[in-house]
């Protein structure tokens, strides 16, 4: 068996730039995401830059069975997967009253169920050989509460809590688990979670792709549990943890709400 690093979202943003960081390493790739035209061009580029071996896998991680088929296809391909990046994810702004209730329960699948799951199939073998990294996305919304992008903050609140529980657990295993938390950042996300008119990104100026990605990278890589890229983001989730919710909540949805 051969061993590889999986990253899932790597068609863009973040995760590719978490890719292209594991490529430089000499690390064998597996990218997921639905773009097919997105992924070619990214493993062609890593493939020619870097020299290492990268495998694309299409797939719809918001869909419940996606998962599942995921492993049975890396399963097939006879690798082990020594490196797991649970990146894809997604957020989606306005009042939960009057939200599109499938966006949310794909949101839901995506940053929540999916990445449970992949985590739980590929973290046994991990453990068995002794060593291995996972990382999972999470935000500095994993530290609040997120008036207008209420599903998309709780989905990120379970990221965290998910990571820190697991880190207790695997103490001693040689698989360590990092959560990177990031502040607003120069990517997809803010066209995909609708969030063009809000004054969240305009408020705050967004860290670039390539720089969260090297920050988290280089916790990873030490076995940190946690990763708050940013001096205003550490600062920013030290304050709230004094702060009553309520009030926090208010600040929150002042600074989200639209322009
Ligand atoms: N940007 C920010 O301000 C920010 C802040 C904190 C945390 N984050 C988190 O960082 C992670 C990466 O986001 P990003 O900022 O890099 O955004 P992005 O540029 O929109 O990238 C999202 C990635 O996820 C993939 N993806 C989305 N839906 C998917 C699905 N249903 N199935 C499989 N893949 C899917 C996308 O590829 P396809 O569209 O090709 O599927 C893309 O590769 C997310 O978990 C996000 O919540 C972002």
């Amino acid at each position: 068996m051969s061993n590889f690093a999986l990253v899932t979202g790597a068609s863009g943003g973040i995760g590719l730039d978490l890719a292209r960081l594991l490529a430089k390493d000499k690390h064998d790739l597996v990218l997921v995401a639905r773009s097919e035209d997105k992924l070619k061009e990214a493993k062609s580029s890593i493939e020619k830059e870097f020299g290492v071996n990268v495998k694309i896998i299409i797939a719809d991680l918001s869909l419940p069975e996606a998962a599942t088929q995921l492993y049975d296809e890396i399963q097939k391909e006879k690798i082990h997967i020594d490196i797991l990046i649970n990146n894809a994810g997604y957020g989606d702004f306005g009042s939960f009253a009057s939200c599109d209730w499938t966006k949310q329960e794909r949101m839901i699948n995506l940053n929540v169920l999916s990445l449970s799951k992949i985590t739980h199939y590929f973290l046994p073998a991990m453990i068995k050989s002794g060593h291995g990294k996972i990382m999972n996305l999470g935000s500095i919304a994993s530290f609040l509460p997120g008036p207008m992008m209420s599903t998309y903050y709780a989905t990120k609140a379970y990221v965290l809590s998910f990571s820190c529980s697991l880190a207790n657990e695997l103490k001693g295993t040689g698989v360590t688990i990092t959560a990177l938390c990031p502040g607003p950042v120069d990517t997809g996300f803010v066209a995909a979670a609708a969030l063009e008119g809000s004054k969240l990104f305009h408020s705050f100026k967004p860290m670039t792709s390539p720089d969260v990605a090297a920050y988290g990278y280089r916790r990873m890589m030490k076995g940190k549990l946690l990763a708050i890229p940013g001096t205003m983001n550490k600062l920013m989730v030290t304050s709230v943890r004094f702060s009553p919710r309520k009030l926090v909540a208010f600040i929150v949805r002042k600074v989200q709400e639209k322009r």
